[in-house]
């Protein structure tokens, strides 16, 4: 078996795979799926892609947190259904911690999941104050909850200038989202 965990915009053959994966387990448009994972670049945001045998078995999404420079937001880590519980996600979640270090130079990899906090916390993962990716201060639970977090996936189009992706655009529309506040936030250092 070959397990390799590469970014996806040195690999684009894999990118519709990628979609379809991200897209079984959070359904979005493909065209906006594709474009999001089309803003992949050797700095952030990054997707990563978990390859066996030629074929895309998970991934996995780094963003930047504006306001704290040495870190990142994983969001959309997901394995294939039928290979879960194999350790898979473990192999994925190790290798991303290794990019983060060792290509992106960052110290800290910060999270938010609604039901998943076990798996993470057994990679040594602390829960945390919330944090926004939007910029500005990390925020309580009541101001997150006015930021639309769709399904571990920032909502808004990837936008380039110069052909340097940006972050994405606040979503015009404030959803109140209840759920929101189940979500729990964790943390890692990764420069040991
Ligand atoms: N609850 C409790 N324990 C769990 C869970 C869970 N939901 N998921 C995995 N574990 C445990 C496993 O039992 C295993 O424990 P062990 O080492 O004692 O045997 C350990 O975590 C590692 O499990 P893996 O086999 O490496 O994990 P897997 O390949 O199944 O991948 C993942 C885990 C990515 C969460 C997968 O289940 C998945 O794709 N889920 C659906 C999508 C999802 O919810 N993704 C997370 C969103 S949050 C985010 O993106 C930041």
């Amino acid at each position: 078996m070959a397990l390799l965990v590469v970014p996806i915009h040195k690999h684009p053959k894999y990118l519709m795979e990628c979609c379809n994966l991200i897209n079984s387990e959070w359904k979005r448009s493909e065209t906006a799926r594709l474009r999001s994972l089309e803003c992949s670049c050797d700095t952030l945001p990054v997707s990563l892609v978990l390859i066996n045998n030629d074929k895309v078995i998970g991934h996995a999404k780094l963003s930047p947190i504006p306001a704290i420079k040495d870190a990142c937001f994983i969001e959309s880590v997901v394995i294939i259904q039928d290979l879960r519980g194999q350790g898979f996600g473990t192999f994925l979640m190790q290798k991303t911690e290794e990019y983060c270090m060792k290509e992106l130079g960052l110290k800290c990899i910060y999270l938010s999941t609604k039901g998943q906090e076990e798996f993470y916390r057994k990679l040594g993962y602390a829960e945390c104050e919330p944090i926004s990716i939007y910029g500005g201060p990390a925020l309580n639970n009541s101001s997150y909850r006015q930021f639309n977090l769709n399904n571990n996936s920032v909502t808004g189009v990837c936008r380039k200038e110069n052909g340097i992706p940006k972050a994405p655009p606040l979503p015009k529309t404030i959803v109140p989202d209840t759920n929101c506040t189940k979500k729990t936030y964790m943390f890692k250092s990764v420069n040991i």
